[in-house]
């Protein structure tokens, strides 16, 4: 009796404090995401168009899989206080739209906030957490992207607690991303509830500078990686640091684009592609699907890359990979191209993080350039080359015998 009365007790423990569901991000998520080239002007066209020019770019086959509406799905609450969405803007309903998706082999993703109301006004989260995850789990929801506006008075944890919370009683395994733009420093306790958060305010298609919207600003590329400082510690395989979405193929340059998604894939960021991706040039196919690029983003060893020097804007980043191998990326911020001539035995790496070293004169690599797609011979001679302006050289070091 007393046994069965434990087990009752446990049982009743452990269905108080569940869990977030475990695995579902062992490597940083890859998708799409409306928001950052749409914002509000979202329909089920788009969507199922973006569905379609996934797999036909092959982006799905280079490993994108999410399809994320961001803000303003929404329509009102039902008179029980279940959302529902906009109707005419998403007249088949939310449903439909996850089969479609599925169909496809790819995710659903879906957006809503911990507050009142979502960033662009819509109905939100606050006081419906379980309903709302109930709803998303009868549709086919994958991937909630939870955000922060309109929180008066609330705690951070303890509102994407709750969040976690319902998810997790709906039963839906949902990839849960936190975005509450690192203002309460989620990388301290968001392991735990989500499998990324947010880091940063808004991204924009600017690689090195700053917008002012008044209230809030929003971020170039380099502002970005800069506020990155420190974060590696916090992020690993299930949680993942969130520096945003991508803007490649939203107006930079080529280049700038290259190198964005290069210090993404160094950072171990979730790739979460925010272009038009039915109308994308040849070259931005090409960035969003370079797969050894990508290879260094979904390292199953999950360490996020940390800066090794900086001098004179030319940064360099080191990210350990599976296999002993390593991703060193050189970082040009300047606007001027510059040569480069790296003596590999100068520069023993250390990352007492992942207790990884490499000392040079005791072992040598070989090198592929991960945009050239070139071997480029090994550690034991001088890496001479060029680096363009905003732009990147990006080796993968693949130890010899
Ligand atoms: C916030 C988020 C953005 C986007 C918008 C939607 O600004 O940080 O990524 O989701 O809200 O309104």
């Amino acid at each position: 009796m007393r046994r069965l009365i434990y087990c009752l007790a446990l049982f009743s423990w452990a269905s108080t404090y569940a869990q977030k569901f475990e695995g579902l991000a062992l490597t940083p998520p890859m998708g799409w995401n409306s928001w950052n080239k749409f914002a509000c002007d979202v329909d089920e066209n788009l969507i199922r168009k973006t569905a379609d020019a996934m797999v036909a770019s092959g982006m799905k086959a280079a490993g994108y899989q999410y399809i994320v509406i961001d803000d303003c799905w929404h329509g009102q609450r039902d008179q029980l206080g279940f959302i529902q969405p906009d109707p005419l803007h998403f007249p088949s309903g939310m449903k439909a739209l996850a089969d479609y998706i599925h169909a496809q082999g790819l995710k659903f993703g879906i957006y809503s906030c911990a507050g009142w109301k979502t960033c662009a006004g819509r109905p939100a989260g606050r006081g419906h957490e379980y309903q709302d995850a109930m709803k998303y789990a009868e549709w086919g929801v994958d991937y909630l992207k939870y955000d922060w506006c309109n929180t008066e008075a609330l705690n951070a944890e303890g509102a994407y607690l709750t969040m976690r919370e319902a998810l997790h009683a709906a039963g839906r395994p949902i990839v849960f991303s936190m975005c509450e733009w690192g203002s309460n420093k989620p990388w301290e306790w968001g392991g735990k509830i989500g499998h990324l958060w947010r880091t940063t305010g808004d991204i924009t298609n600017c690689f090195d500078c700053v917008v002012d919207h008044g209230t809030w600003k929003s971020w170039g590329v380099t502002y970005i990686l800069d506020m990155q400082e420190g974060l590696r510690v916090y992020a690993g395989p299930d949680h993942w640091n969130d520096p945003d979405m991508l803007e490649v193929g939203n107006g930079m340059a080529v280049n700038e684009d290259r190198a964005h998604f290069s210090m993404w894939c160094m950072l171990a960021a979730p790739l979460i592609a925010g272009n038009d991706l039915s109308d994308m040039s040849k070259e931005t196919i090409q960035i969003l699907t370079n797969k050894e690029v990508i290879a260094v983003n979904q390292d199953s060893v999950g360490v996020q890359g940390f800066k090794y020097s900086s001098q004179d804007s030319l940064e360099i980043w080191c990210k350990p990979l599976q296999q002993a191998g390593w991703a060193v990326c050189f970082l040009n911020r300047a606007s001027h191209p510059r040569d480069l001539a790296f003596v590999w035995q100068d520069h023993p790496i250390s990352d007492a993080h992942a207790h990884r070293e490499v000392n040079f004169q005791q072992a040598t690599f070989q090198i592929r350039d991960l945009w050239l797609k070139k071997d480029l011979g090994r550690t034991n001679k001088t890496f001479v080359g060029k680096v363009a302006a905003h732009d990147v050289r990006m080796l993968k070091l693949t130890p010899l015998p």
